[in-house]
């Protein structure tokens, strides 16, 4: 199993990683869990869960002291070797599965996943294309186009077009309307995410200082038409035993007062957001839900597991707006609780998550 990692979801992988080692049957599995360093590090963890909790109000990290590591990308002589040993003969075994409980850049972005398809080594979820898909929200939203799925407008500003065609930009921009919603493509947990309800006589000075501040995170950005009175519900979507996608129960998250939106503080701080699961839905809306989740997992060739987040309208329409490829498994993460209201309590989950692996494997499939 490997956590932590260089994204700003560190900790949160770590206390995810908590849960997966908690939950793994040791009678079925030996694990080996390995921890990345916020500097990228690679070394060799503690097999304790209760060090990868919060404690005392502090959030867990990976200790840099343990003993430096590196996976082999040989796939003739695969598994860990100690770092800087010169006789690689000292393998510290051969690595059957990997668990690659990370999120976000460097980690749920297909850079890892390409590492374990050179090492010849099967891992738990998404491959290297629907890592990185999912990672960028524009070309995310474009294949979301592609498969046909119903989501709110939007345009995705590059580093050039900001750089040399301010205007255009902003004229594209003011065709979505107001508000409108500015995200960082390449981020997660909601930085760097604003909501303008531009005065169409105050010119465009809030989209830019918007547009400015996703920048901040990622030079690609997208903006989107805000989707206005909707409800926001989740989807769990797991791979079963045959290789088909099956869909959860859906999930509601429902923001307190005095967050405009789903935002960093209302994701992490507590009470700022009521998760309701199972959603309080009509069966035949939980239901569109439901094939929309698995629609948005084929149409980016995902694999294993995915949370699906989309838009409820009042009329009961669906719009898609998110794919997570390796989402939150805190006890109070959304996938693995959507999991266990549909009767797959977490053990049984990383298991068949770590059976689904082992049955793909790697290379072309
Ligand atoms: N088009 C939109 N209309 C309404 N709310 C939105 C829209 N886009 C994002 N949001 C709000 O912002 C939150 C974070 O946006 P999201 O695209 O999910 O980014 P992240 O990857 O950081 O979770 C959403 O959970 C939702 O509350
Ligand atoms: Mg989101």
């Amino acid at each position: 199993m490997v956590f932590g990692g260089r994204s700003s979801e560190h900790a949160i992988s770590c206390i995810s990683a908590g849960s997966v080692l908690r939950a793994l049957d040791r009678s079925r599995y030996d694990v080996l869990p390995l921890g990345i360093t916020p500097s990228g590090r690679w070394v060799l963890a503690p097999d304790d869960p209760e060090r990868l909790a919060i404690t005392a109000g502090v959030l867990p990290a990976v200790d840099p002291a343990g003993e430096a590591v590196a996976l082999s990308v040989d796939p003739t002589r695969p598994g860990l070797v100690p770092r800087g040993e010169a006789d690689v003969s000292a393998v510290l075994g051969a690595v059957d599965v990997v668990f690659p409980v990370l999120h976000g850049p460097w980690g749920e972005d297909g850079t890892i996943q390409g590492l374990f398809e050179l090492a010849g080594v099967p891992y738990v979820g998404s491959g290297v294309f629907a890592s990185a898909a999912a990672m960028d929200k524009g070309h995310m939203k474009a294949l979301f186009a592609a498969a046909g799925l119903s989501q709110a407008p939007y345009v995705v500003l590059t580093d050039r077009d900001w750089a040399t065609d301010r205007a255009g930009s902003l004229a594209r921009v003011r065709k979505l309307g107001s508000p409108v919603f500015v995200k960082p493509a390449r981020a997660g947990s909601s930085v760097g995410i604003s909501r303008v309800a531009a005065d169409p006589d105050a010119g465009s000075g809030e989209v830019e200082e918007a547009v400015e501040q996703a920048r901040r995170h990622d030079p690609r950005v997208v903006v989107e038409a805000a989707v206005v009175g909707a409800r926001e519900v989740e989807c769990g979507v797991l791979v079963d035993a045959g290789g088909v996608p099956r869909a959860s129960v859906c999930a509601e998250i429902v923001v307190r007062e005095g967050h405009e939106f789903y935002d960093f503080e209302a994701k992490y701080l507590e009470d700022a957001a009521d998760l309701v699961v199972p959603a309080a839905l009509p069966e035949t809306v939980a239901d569109r839900v439901r094939a929309v989740a698995i629609e948005a997992f084929e149409a980016l060739a995902c694999e294993g597991l995915a949370r699906c987040d989309v838009f409820v309208l009042p009329d009961g329409d669906v719009l898609v707006n998110e794919v997570n490829t390796m989402p939150g498994f805190t006890s109070i993460s959304m996938y693995p609780r959507m999991w266990a209201a549909s009767g797959v309590e977490l053990p049984e989950l990383v298991h068949r998550l770590v059976q689904d692996a082992l049955r793909r494997g790697t290379g072309l499939r």
